[in-house]
Protein backbone atom coordinates (compact mmCIF):
# COMPACT_ATOMS: atom_id res chain seq x y z
CA UNK A 1 0.00 0.00 0.00
CA UNK A 2 2.92 2.38 0.83
CA UNK A 3 4.63 1.56 -2.60
CA UNK A 4 0.80 2.52 -4.32
CA UNK A 5 0.63 5.66 -2.63
CA UNK A 6 3.50 7.02 -3.07
CA UNK A 7 4.49 7.32 0.35
CA UNK A 8 7.62 6.76 2.06
CA UNK A 9 8.46 4.85 5.08
CA UNK A 10 11.45 6.18 7.44
CA UNK A 11 14.08 3.27 7.43
CA UNK A 12 16.78 3.20 10.34
CA UNK A 13 19.29 5.93 10.02
CA UNK A 14 16.76 7.94 7.96
CA UNK A 15 15.80 11.98 9.18
CA UNK A 16 12.05 12.12 10.20
CA UNK A 17 9.50 12.24 7.54
CA UNK A 18 6.43 14.20 6.73
CA UNK A 19 4.45 12.86 4.34
CA UNK A 20 1.77 15.20 3.92
CA UNK A 21 -2.16 15.05 3.50
CA UNK A 22 -2.42 15.08 -0.18
CA UNK A 23 -1.34 11.97 -2.56
CA UNK A 24 1.55 13.68 -4.67
CA UNK A 25 1.46 16.53 -3.80
CA UNK A 26 2.00 16.27 -0.02
CA UNK A 27 2.99 19.23 1.87
CA UNK A 28 3.65 21.43 -1.20
CA UNK A 29 0.39 23.74 -0.19
CA UNK A 30 1.57 24.34 2.99
CA UNK A 31 5.24 24.79 2.05
CA UNK A 32 4.29 27.13 -0.74
CA UNK A 33 1.86 29.36 1.20
CA UNK A 34 4.48 30.64 3.58
CA UNK A 35 7.62 28.57 3.60
CA UNK A 36 9.11 30.11 6.45
CA UNK A 37 6.66 29.44 8.83
CA UNK A 38 5.83 25.84 7.99
CA UNK A 39 9.76 25.14 8.33
CA UNK A 40 9.71 26.82 11.45
CA UNK A 41 7.36 24.64 12.73
CA UNK A 42 8.83 21.38 11.56
CA UNK A 43 12.13 22.30 12.88
CA UNK A 44 10.25 22.46 16.54
CA UNK A 45 8.89 19.81 16.08
CA UNK A 46 11.59 16.98 14.26
CA UNK A 47 14.95 19.13 15.23
CA UNK A 48 17.66 20.06 12.99
CA UNK A 49 16.85 17.49 9.42
CA UNK A 50 13.46 16.36 8.38
CA UNK A 51 12.38 14.93 4.94
CA UNK A 52 8.91 16.60 3.76
CA UNK A 53 7.09 15.77 -0.06
CA UNK A 54 6.67 18.42 -2.04
CA UNK A 55 4.96 17.53 -5.26
CA UNK A 56 5.95 13.65 -5.34
CA UNK A 57 9.68 14.87 -4.08
CA UNK A 58 11.32 13.66 -0.87
CA UNK A 59 13.07 16.73 0.25
CA UNK A 60 15.42 16.94 3.39
CA UNK A 61 15.23 20.29 4.52
CA UNK A 62 18.87 21.35 7.10
CA UNK A 63 17.83 23.90 9.10
CA UNK A 64 20.73 24.09 11.38
CA UNK A 65 23.71 26.33 9.98
CA UNK A 66 26.49 24.85 11.68
CA UNK A 67 25.74 21.74 9.84
CA UNK A 68 25.61 23.64 6.51
CA UNK A 69 28.88 23.05 5.42
CA UNK A 70 28.27 19.38 5.00
CA UNK A 71 26.22 20.11 1.90
CA UNK A 72 27.75 22.80 1.15
CA UNK A 73 31.12 21.57 0.73
CA UNK A 74 29.87 18.25 -0.53
CA UNK A 75 30.35 17.98 -4.44
CA UNK A 76 32.73 15.02 -5.70
CA UNK A 77 31.11 13.15 -3.42
CA UNK A 78 27.84 12.78 -4.24
CA UNK A 79 25.99 16.39 -4.41
CA UNK A 80 25.47 18.02 -7.56
CA UNK A 81 23.50 20.86 -9.05
CA UNK A 82 19.63 20.58 -9.76
CA UNK A 83 19.03 23.64 -11.93
CA UNK A 84 19.98 22.38 -15.37
CA UNK A 85 16.50 20.57 -15.29
CA UNK A 86 14.44 23.84 -14.19
CA UNK A 87 16.43 26.22 -16.51
CA UNK A 88 15.41 23.58 -19.49
CA UNK A 89 11.72 23.36 -18.43
CA UNK A 90 11.30 27.27 -17.95
CA UNK A 91 13.14 28.60 -21.01
CA UNK A 92 12.45 25.53 -23.57
CA UNK A 93 15.63 24.81 -24.74
CA UNK A 94 17.21 21.61 -24.54
CA UNK A 95 19.56 19.95 -21.61
CA UNK A 96 22.55 22.18 -20.77
CA UNK A 97 24.01 19.42 -18.86
CA UNK A 98 26.50 17.82 -21.06
CA UNK A 99 26.09 14.36 -19.84
CA UNK A 100 22.75 14.42 -21.95
CA UNK A 101 24.49 15.01 -25.13
CA UNK A 102 23.09 18.27 -26.51
CA UNK A 103 25.86 20.66 -25.57
CA UNK A 104 29.57 19.99 -24.28
CA UNK A 105 29.83 23.57 -22.85
CA UNK A 106 30.73 23.41 -19.14
CA UNK A 107 28.08 26.76 -18.62
CA UNK A 108 30.02 26.91 -14.83
CA UNK A 109 33.34 27.93 -16.57
CA UNK A 110 31.53 30.48 -19.02
CA UNK A 111 29.85 32.50 -16.55
CA UNK A 112 32.95 32.20 -13.93
CA UNK A 113 35.31 33.12 -17.06
CA UNK A 114 32.93 36.07 -18.54
CA UNK A 115 31.90 37.56 -15.30
CA UNK A 116 34.41 38.19 -13.16
CA UNK A 117 38.21 39.06 -13.02
CA UNK A 118 39.10 41.26 -16.31
CA UNK A 119 35.47 40.29 -17.86
CA UNK A 120 34.04 42.03 -14.85
CA UNK A 121 36.01 45.10 -15.31
CA UNK A 122 34.75 45.68 -18.80
CA UNK A 123 30.91 44.23 -17.76
CA UNK A 124 30.90 47.41 -14.82
CA UNK A 125 32.22 50.31 -17.01
CA UNK A 126 29.95 49.36 -19.70
CA UNK A 127 26.88 49.13 -17.39
CA UNK A 128 28.15 52.90 -15.65
CA UNK A 129 27.82 54.55 -19.27
CA UNK A 130 24.44 52.62 -20.12
CA UNK A 131 23.11 54.09 -16.18
CA UNK A 132 24.57 57.41 -16.88
CA UNK A 133 22.63 57.32 -20.67
CA UNK A 134 19.55 55.84 -19.80
CA UNK A 135 19.02 57.81 -16.59
CA UNK A 136 19.57 61.77 -17.86
CA UNK A 137 18.06 60.95 -20.88
CA UNK A 138 15.09 63.71 -20.51
CA UNK A 139 12.38 61.54 -22.39
CA UNK A 140 12.80 58.31 -20.37
CA UNK A 141 12.68 60.26 -16.88
CA UNK A 142 10.48 62.64 -18.06
CA UNK A 143 12.70 65.44 -17.08
CA UNK A 144 11.90 68.23 -18.61
CA UNK A 145 11.77 70.70 -16.39
CA UNK A 146 13.69 70.83 -13.20
CA UNK A 147 10.62 69.89 -11.19
CA UNK A 148 9.48 67.11 -9.39
CA UNK A 149 8.65 64.02 -11.34
CA UNK A 150 6.82 61.09 -9.30
CA UNK A 151 6.58 57.41 -10.02
CA UNK A 152 7.21 54.17 -8.11
CA UNK A 153 9.98 52.87 -6.96
CA UNK A 154 9.71 49.26 -8.50
CA UNK A 155 8.60 50.70 -12.08
CA UNK A 156 11.91 53.39 -11.79
CA UNK A 157 14.32 50.65 -10.98
CA UNK A 158 12.70 48.07 -13.13
CA UNK A 159 13.28 50.80 -16.34
CA UNK A 160 16.59 52.01 -15.12
CA UNK A 161 18.34 49.22 -14.92
CA UNK A 162 16.53 46.47 -17.54
CA UNK A 163 17.23 49.32 -19.74
CA UNK A 164 20.80 49.69 -18.56
CA UNK A 165 21.67 45.71 -17.81
CA UNK A 166 20.12 44.89 -21.33
CA UNK A 167 22.28 47.31 -23.23
CA UNK A 168 25.15 45.89 -21.24
CA UNK A 169 24.76 42.36 -21.58
CA UNK A 170 23.49 42.12 -25.19
CA UNK A 171 25.49 45.45 -27.03
CA UNK A 172 23.55 48.29 -28.83
CA UNK A 173 22.03 48.47 -32.28
CA UNK A 174 23.74 51.30 -33.14
CA UNK A 175 26.96 53.33 -31.64
CA UNK A 176 25.02 55.85 -29.81
CA UNK A 177 28.51 58.54 -30.00
CA UNK A 178 28.38 58.19 -34.02
CA UNK A 179 24.97 57.76 -34.58
CA UNK A 180 23.03 60.73 -33.62
CA UNK A 181 19.72 59.85 -35.89
CA UNK A 182 17.07 60.23 -32.72
CA UNK A 183 14.51 58.45 -34.19
CA UNK A 184 17.02 55.26 -34.57
CA UNK A 185 17.74 55.83 -30.60
CA UNK A 186 13.74 56.35 -30.28
CA UNK A 187 13.70 53.01 -31.88
CA UNK A 188 16.21 51.01 -30.11
CA UNK A 189 15.06 52.27 -27.24
CA UNK A 190 11.41 50.93 -28.03
CA UNK A 191 12.71 47.74 -28.58
CA UNK A 192 14.47 47.54 -24.93
CA UNK A 193 11.23 48.29 -23.15
CA UNK A 194 9.38 46.14 -25.60
CA UNK A 195 11.61 43.56 -24.21
CA UNK A 196 10.92 44.50 -20.74
CA UNK A 197 7.22 44.22 -20.89
CA UNK A 198 7.87 40.46 -22.31
CA UNK A 199 10.25 40.08 -19.49
CA UNK A 200 7.71 41.14 -17.29
CA UNK A 201 5.10 38.87 -18.38
CA UNK A 202 7.29 35.86 -18.77
CA UNK A 203 8.48 36.65 -14.92
CA UNK A 204 4.74 36.24 -13.81
CA UNK A 205 4.30 32.53 -14.68
CA UNK A 206 8.16 31.66 -13.67
CA UNK A 207 7.12 30.55 -10.30
CA UNK A 208 4.61 27.95 -11.97
CA UNK A 209 6.88 26.86 -14.88
CA UNK A 210 9.44 25.76 -12.15
CA UNK A 211 6.81 24.22 -9.80
CA UNK A 212 6.63 21.64 -12.85
CA UNK A 213 3.58 23.19 -14.91
CA UNK A 214 3.87 23.59 -19.09
CA UNK A 215 4.30 26.67 -20.77
CA UNK A 216 1.53 26.15 -22.57
CA UNK A 217 -0.80 26.77 -20.15
CA UNK A 218 -0.10 30.42 -20.32
CA UNK A 219 -0.74 31.94 -23.29
CA UNK A 220 0.57 35.23 -23.06
CA UNK A 221 3.88 34.46 -20.59
CA UNK A 222 4.50 32.04 -23.82
CA UNK A 223 4.54 34.35 -25.71
CA UNK A 224 6.37 36.70 -24.27
CA UNK A 225 9.16 34.44 -23.96
CA UNK A 226 9.30 33.28 -27.57
CA UNK A 227 8.96 37.12 -28.32
CA UNK A 228 11.85 37.36 -26.19
CA UNK A 229 13.94 34.89 -27.61
CA UNK A 230 13.62 36.39 -31.31
CA UNK A 231 14.79 39.24 -30.08
CA UNK A 232 18.16 37.18 -29.18
CA UNK A 233 18.22 35.36 -32.44
CA UNK A 234 22.21 35.04 -32.98
CA UNK A 235 21.02 36.69 -36.35
CA UNK A 236 20.05 39.68 -34.42
CA UNK A 237 22.44 39.68 -31.98
CA UNK A 238 25.50 39.54 -34.37
CA UNK A 239 24.24 43.09 -35.78
CA UNK A 240 24.67 44.40 -32.32
CA UNK A 241 27.95 46.49 -31.14
CA UNK A 242 29.52 46.10 -27.91
CA UNK A 243 27.94 42.95 -27.41
CA UNK A 244 29.32 41.41 -23.69
CA UNK A 245 31.95 38.69 -23.34
CA UNK A 246 29.36 36.54 -21.50
CA UNK A 247 27.01 36.61 -24.67
CA UNK A 248 29.44 36.46 -27.71
CA UNK A 249 30.91 33.67 -25.71
CA UNK A 250 27.78 31.81 -24.99
CA UNK A 251 26.89 32.50 -28.80
CA UNK A 252 30.33 31.24 -30.16
CA UNK A 253 29.67 28.11 -27.67
CA UNK A 254 26.45 27.25 -28.90
CA UNK A 255 27.48 27.44 -32.65
CA UNK A 256 30.21 25.02 -31.88
CA UNK A 257 29.67 23.07 -29.13
CA UNK A 258 25.72 22.16 -29.02
CA UNK A 259 23.18 20.69 -31.45
CA UNK A 260 20.62 23.36 -30.30
CA UNK A 261 18.53 24.83 -33.24
CA UNK A 262 18.24 28.63 -33.99
CA UNK A 263 15.13 29.42 -31.46
CA UNK A 264 17.15 26.98 -28.38
CA UNK A 265 20.40 29.08 -28.78
CA UNK A 266 18.12 32.13 -28.52
CA UNK A 267 16.42 30.56 -25.48
CA UNK A 268 19.79 29.96 -23.68
CA UNK A 269 20.21 33.65 -24.28
CA UNK A 270 16.69 34.06 -22.51
CA UNK A 271 17.63 32.42 -19.16
CA UNK A 272 20.90 34.72 -18.87
CA UNK A 273 18.80 37.93 -19.38
CA UNK A 274 16.59 36.12 -16.71
CA UNK A 275 19.46 35.21 -14.35
CA UNK A 276 20.78 38.87 -14.96
CA UNK A 277 18.25 40.63 -14.25
CA UNK A 278 15.18 38.79 -12.28
CA UNK A 279 16.96 39.18 -8.98
CA UNK A 280 18.81 42.27 -9.23
CA UNK A 281 15.56 44.64 -10.54
CA UNK A 282 13.66 43.45 -6.93
CA UNK A 283 16.95 43.91 -5.37
CA UNK A 284 17.46 47.47 -6.32
CA UNK A 285 13.91 48.31 -5.79
CA UNK A 286 14.16 47.53 -2.34
CA UNK A 287 17.46 48.84 -1.38
CA UNK A 288 16.10 52.15 -2.73
CA UNK A 289 13.11 51.64 -1.01
CA UNK A 290 15.10 51.04 2.70
CA UNK A 291 17.24 54.40 1.82
CA UNK A 292 15.32 56.53 1.24
CA UNK A 293 12.42 55.89 4.57
CA UNK A 294 16.10 55.99 6.73
CA UNK A 295 17.32 59.46 6.95
CA UNK A 296 20.55 58.18 8.94
CA UNK A 297 21.21 55.73 6.03
CA UNK A 298 20.81 57.99 3.01
CA UNK A 299 23.13 60.69 4.65
CA UNK A 300 26.23 58.09 5.39
CA UNK A 301 25.43 56.55 1.79
CA UNK A 302 25.69 60.57 0.31
CA UNK A 303 28.70 60.59 2.14
CA UNK A 304 30.21 58.10 1.22
CA UNK A 305 29.74 58.55 -2.42
CA UNK A 306 30.87 61.94 -2.39
CA UNK A 307 33.93 60.95 -0.71
CA UNK A 308 34.33 58.55 -3.05
CA UNK A 309 33.67 60.70 -6.22
CA UNK A 310 36.24 63.53 -4.80
CA UNK A 311 38.57 60.84 -4.42
CA UNK A 312 39.06 60.44 -7.72
CA UNK A 313 38.99 63.55 -8.25
CA UNK A 314 35.11 64.13 -10.01
CA UNK A 315 31.58 65.60 -9.74
CA UNK A 316 28.27 65.16 -11.70
CA UNK A 317 27.72 67.62 -13.69
CA UNK A 318 25.40 68.01 -16.66
CA UNK A 319 27.58 69.20 -19.06
CA UNK A 320 27.48 65.58 -21.00
CA UNK A 321 30.70 64.12 -18.96
CA UNK A 322 29.45 61.09 -17.25
CA UNK A 323 31.18 59.98 -13.68
CA UNK A 324 33.36 57.08 -13.88
CA UNK A 325 33.53 54.82 -11.03
CA UNK A 326 36.05 51.53 -11.48
CA UNK A 327 35.74 48.53 -9.66
CA UNK A 328 38.21 49.19 -6.90
CA UNK A 329 36.26 52.42 -6.28
CA UNK A 330 32.96 50.45 -6.60
CA UNK A 331 34.55 47.84 -4.04
CA UNK A 332 35.16 50.94 -1.55
CA UNK A 333 31.93 51.64 -0.65
CA UNK A 334 31.49 49.70 2.81
CA UNK A 335 28.27 51.96 3.31
CA UNK A 336 26.46 50.85 0.29
CA UNK A 337 27.49 47.52 0.69
CA UNK A 338 25.79 47.48 4.41
CA UNK A 339 22.97 48.77 3.02
CA UNK A 340 22.37 46.78 0.09
CA UNK A 341 23.22 43.57 2.21
CA UNK A 342 20.54 44.59 4.47
CA UNK A 343 17.88 44.92 1.82
CA UNK A 344 18.38 41.86 0.55
CA UNK A 345 18.66 40.23 3.82
CA UNK A 346 15.00 41.33 4.25
CA UNK A 347 13.88 40.33 0.84
CA UNK A 348 15.79 36.87 -0.07
CA UNK A 349 14.16 33.96 -0.01
CA UNK A 350 15.83 31.68 -2.33
CA UNK A 351 16.15 27.69 -1.74
CA UNK A 352 19.61 25.93 -1.86
CA UNK A 353 19.25 22.87 -3.88
CA UNK A 354 21.41 19.79 -4.28
CA UNK A 355 20.29 16.06 -5.17
CA UNK A 356 22.21 12.97 -3.95
CA UNK A 357 23.99 11.15 -6.67
CA UNK A 358 24.57 8.33 -4.88
CA UNK A 359 23.32 6.83 -0.97
CA UNK A 360 25.38 8.01 1.38
CA UNK A 361 25.96 9.38 5.46
CA UNK A 362 25.01 13.19 6.38
CA UNK A 363 27.33 13.83 9.05
CA UNK A 364 26.34 17.26 11.22
CA UNK A 365 27.72 19.46 13.19
CA UNK A 366 26.33 17.77 16.46
CA UNK A 367 28.10 14.76 15.20
CA UNK A 368 24.48 12.80 14.39
CA UNK A 369 24.28 11.25 11.13
CA UNK A 370 21.77 10.30 8.45
CA UNK A 371 21.12 8.03 5.59
CA UNK A 372 20.49 9.81 2.52
CA UNK A 373 19.17 8.12 -0.60
CA UNK A 374 20.17 8.43 -4.16
CA UNK A 375 18.10 10.72 -6.07
CA UNK A 376 17.28 12.62 -2.94
CA UNK A 377 17.34 16.42 -2.96
CA UNK A 378 18.83 18.54 0.21
CA UNK A 379 17.70 21.91 0.90
CA UNK A 380 18.52 24.62 2.27
CA UNK A 381 16.52 27.89 3.11
CA UNK A 382 18.41 30.30 3.87
CA UNK A 383 15.84 32.69 4.82
CA UNK A 384 15.90 30.99 8.15
CA UNK A 385 19.64 32.58 8.74
CA UNK A 386 18.25 35.66 7.70
CA UNK A 387 15.51 35.79 10.10
CA UNK A 388 16.83 34.34 13.53
CA UNK A 389 16.85 36.64 15.86
CA UNK A 390 19.76 34.92 17.82
CA UNK A 391 22.03 35.81 14.63
CA UNK A 392 20.59 39.35 13.74
CA UNK A 393 18.62 41.50 16.72
CA UNK A 394 15.67 42.47 15.72
CA UNK A 395 15.90 40.40 12.57
CA UNK A 396 12.54 42.27 10.44
CA UNK A 397 14.38 46.01 11.52
CA UNK A 398 16.15 47.37 8.23
CA UNK A 399 19.35 48.66 9.96
CA UNK A 400 22.37 50.29 7.43
CA UNK A 401 24.64 49.42 9.49
CA UNK A 402 23.95 45.95 10.08
CA UNK A 403 27.23 44.69 8.40
CA UNK A 404 29.40 47.46 9.40
CA UNK A 405 32.14 46.91 11.99
CA UNK A 406 33.21 49.56 14.60
CA UNK A 407 35.99 50.70 12.08
CA UNK A 408 33.10 51.23 9.40
CA UNK A 409 34.39 48.43 7.48
CA UNK A 410 32.81 44.82 6.59
CA UNK A 411 31.16 43.22 9.50
CA UNK A 412 31.79 39.40 8.53
CA UNK A 413 31.97 38.10 12.32
CA UNK A 414 28.12 36.37 13.31
CA UNK A 415 27.23 34.62 16.24
CA UNK A 416 24.94 32.43 17.02
CA UNK A 417 24.73 30.96 20.54
CA UNK A 418 27.88 32.21 21.38
CA UNK A 419 29.43 30.35 18.83
CA UNK A 420 30.99 31.64 15.33
CA UNK A 421 29.16 31.20 11.82
CA UNK A 422 30.45 30.33 9.10
CA UNK A 423 26.93 31.08 7.00
CA UNK A 424 25.37 33.88 7.69
CA UNK A 425 24.20 35.63 4.51
CA UNK A 426 23.34 33.70 1.40
CA UNK A 427 21.29 35.50 -1.23
CA UNK A 428 23.55 34.73 -3.60
CA UNK A 429 23.36 30.46 -2.78
CA UNK A 430 26.82 29.03 -1.72
CA UNK A 431 28.82 26.46 -2.48
CA UNK A 432 29.06 25.34 -6.51
CA UNK A 433 25.80 26.94 -7.49
CA UNK A 434 27.05 30.51 -6.33
CA UNK A 435 25.62 33.29 -8.41
CA UNK A 436 28.90 34.12 -10.78
CA UNK A 437 27.03 37.58 -11.05
CA UNK A 438 27.27 38.47 -7.62
CA UNK A 439 30.10 40.71 -8.11
CA UNK A 440 28.75 42.42 -10.86
CA UNK A 441 25.18 42.54 -9.33
CA UNK A 442 26.17 44.77 -6.40
CA UNK A 443 28.82 47.06 -8.47
CA UNK A 444 25.65 47.79 -10.86
CA UNK A 445 23.62 48.91 -7.93
CA UNK A 446 26.11 50.65 -5.80
CA UNK A 447 26.57 52.07 -9.53
CA UNK A 448 22.62 53.18 -9.94
CA UNK A 449 22.58 54.33 -5.97
CA UNK A 450 25.95 56.94 -6.70
CA UNK A 451 24.07 58.11 -10.35
CA UNK A 452 20.84 58.83 -8.39
CA UNK A 453 22.37 60.11 -4.99
CA UNK A 454 24.72 62.71 -7.15
CA UNK A 455 22.21 63.66 -9.84
CA UNK A 456 19.03 64.20 -8.29
CA UNK A 457 17.00 64.88 -5.42
CA UNK A 458 14.63 62.06 -4.08
CA UNK A 459 12.18 61.31 -1.30
CA UNK A 460 9.11 59.23 -0.62
CA UNK A 461 6.12 60.49 -2.12
CA UNK A 462 3.87 59.64 1.35
CA UNK A 463 6.81 59.79 3.83
CA UNK A 464 4.86 57.31 6.21
CA UNK A 465 4.51 54.99 3.45
CA UNK A 466 4.47 51.30 5.21
CA UNK A 467 6.71 48.41 4.13
CA UNK A 468 4.85 46.50 1.32
CA UNK A 469 4.49 42.97 2.44
CA UNK A 470 6.84 40.39 0.35
CA UNK A 471 5.37 38.48 -2.84
CA UNK A 472 5.36 34.87 -0.81
CA UNK A 473 4.12 33.36 -4.35
CA UNK A 474 7.83 33.68 -5.44
CA UNK A 475 9.28 32.09 -2.29
CA UNK A 476 12.64 30.06 -2.89
CA UNK A 477 13.15 31.51 -6.19
CA UNK A 478 15.32 34.54 -5.18
CA UNK A 479 15.04 37.95 -4.57
CA UNK A 480 11.24 38.55 -3.68
CA UNK A 481 8.99 41.29 -5.15
CA UNK A 482 6.77 43.66 -3.22
CA UNK A 483 3.27 43.05 -3.41
CA UNK A 484 2.34 46.87 -4.57
CA UNK A 485 4.86 49.38 -5.28
CA UNK A 486 5.52 52.23 -3.30
CA UNK A 487 5.78 56.68 -5.35
CA UNK A 488 8.61 58.22 -4.79
CA UNK A 489 9.83 61.69 -6.16
CA UNK A 490 12.86 62.89 -7.65
CA UNK A 491 14.22 65.89 -9.25
CA UNK A 492 17.74 66.57 -11.19
CA UNK A 493 19.76 68.39 -8.53
CA UNK A 494 20.86 72.36 -9.71
CA UNK A 495 24.46 70.89 -10.48
C1 LIG B 1 22.62 31.81 -10.14
C2 LIG B 1 21.18 35.10 -6.88
C3 LIG B 1 22.38 38.66 -9.99
C4 LIG B 1 23.83 35.37 -13.21
C5 LIG B 1 22.17 32.41 -8.99
C6 LIG B 1 21.80 31.69 -7.79
C7 LIG B 1 21.37 32.61 -6.89
C8 LIG B 1 21.51 33.91 -7.50
C9 LIG B 1 20.85 32.34 -5.48
C10 LIG B 1 21.93 30.19 -7.58
C11 LIG B 1 20.73 29.44 -7.92
C12 LIG B 1 20.96 27.99 -7.56
O1 LIG B 1 21.10 27.67 -6.39
O2 LIG B 1 21.05 27.22 -8.50
C13 LIG B 1 21.37 36.35 -7.46
C14 LIG B 1 21.04 37.61 -6.82
C15 LIG B 1 21.37 38.60 -7.71
C16 LIG B 1 21.92 37.97 -8.89
C17 LIG B 1 20.43 37.74 -5.44
C18 LIG B 1 21.22 40.10 -7.60
C19 LIG B 1 20.98 40.78 -6.52
C20 LIG B 1 22.93 38.07 -11.11
C21 LIG B 1 23.46 38.79 -12.24
C22 LIG B 1 23.87 37.86 -13.16
C23 LIG B 1 23.58 36.55 -12.59
C24 LIG B 1 23.53 40.30 -12.38
C25 LIG B 1 24.50 38.03 -14.52
C26 LIG B 1 24.86 39.12 -15.07
C27 LIG B 1 23.57 34.14 -12.67
C28 LIG B 1 23.75 32.90 -13.41
C29 LIG B 1 23.40 31.86 -12.53
C30 LIG B 1 23.01 32.50 -11.27
C31 LIG B 1 24.23 32.76 -14.84
C32 LIG B 1 23.41 30.35 -12.82
C33 LIG B 1 24.75 29.81 -12.40
C34 LIG B 1 25.01 28.40 -12.83
O3 LIG B 1 24.12 27.76 -13.38
O4 LIG B 1 26.15 27.94 -12.62
N1 LIG B 1 22.02 33.76 -8.78
N2 LIG B 1 21.90 36.61 -8.70
N3 LIG B 1 23.03 36.73 -11.35
N4 LIG B 1 23.11 33.87 -11.40
FE1 LIG B 1 22.63 35.22 -10.02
Amino acid sequence: LWLILGIRRRRPGEPPVENGLIPYLGCALQFGANPLEFLLCRQKTYGHIFTCKIAGQYVHFLTDPFSYHSVIARKASGLEKFHFTASAKAFGHESMDPSDGYTTENMHQTFIKTMQGEALQTLTETMMENLQCVMLQSDTLKINSKDWVTEGIFAFCYRVMFESGYLTLFGKELNSQEDKNLARHEAQRALVLNALENFKEFDKIFPALVAGLPIHVFKSGHSARENLAKTLLHENLSKRQNVSDLISLRMFLNDTLSTFNDMSKARTHVAVLWASQANTLPATFWTLFYLIRCPEAMKAAKDEVKKTLENSGQKASLDGHHISLEKEQLDEMPVLDSIIKEAMRLSSASLNVRVAKENFTLQLDNSQSYNIRKDDVIALYPQLLHFDPEIYEDPLTFKYDRYLDENGQEKTTFYRKGRKLRYYYMPFGSGVTKCPGRFFALHEIKQFLSLLLSYFDTELSDKNAKIPPLDQSRAGLGILQPTYDVDFRYKLKCL
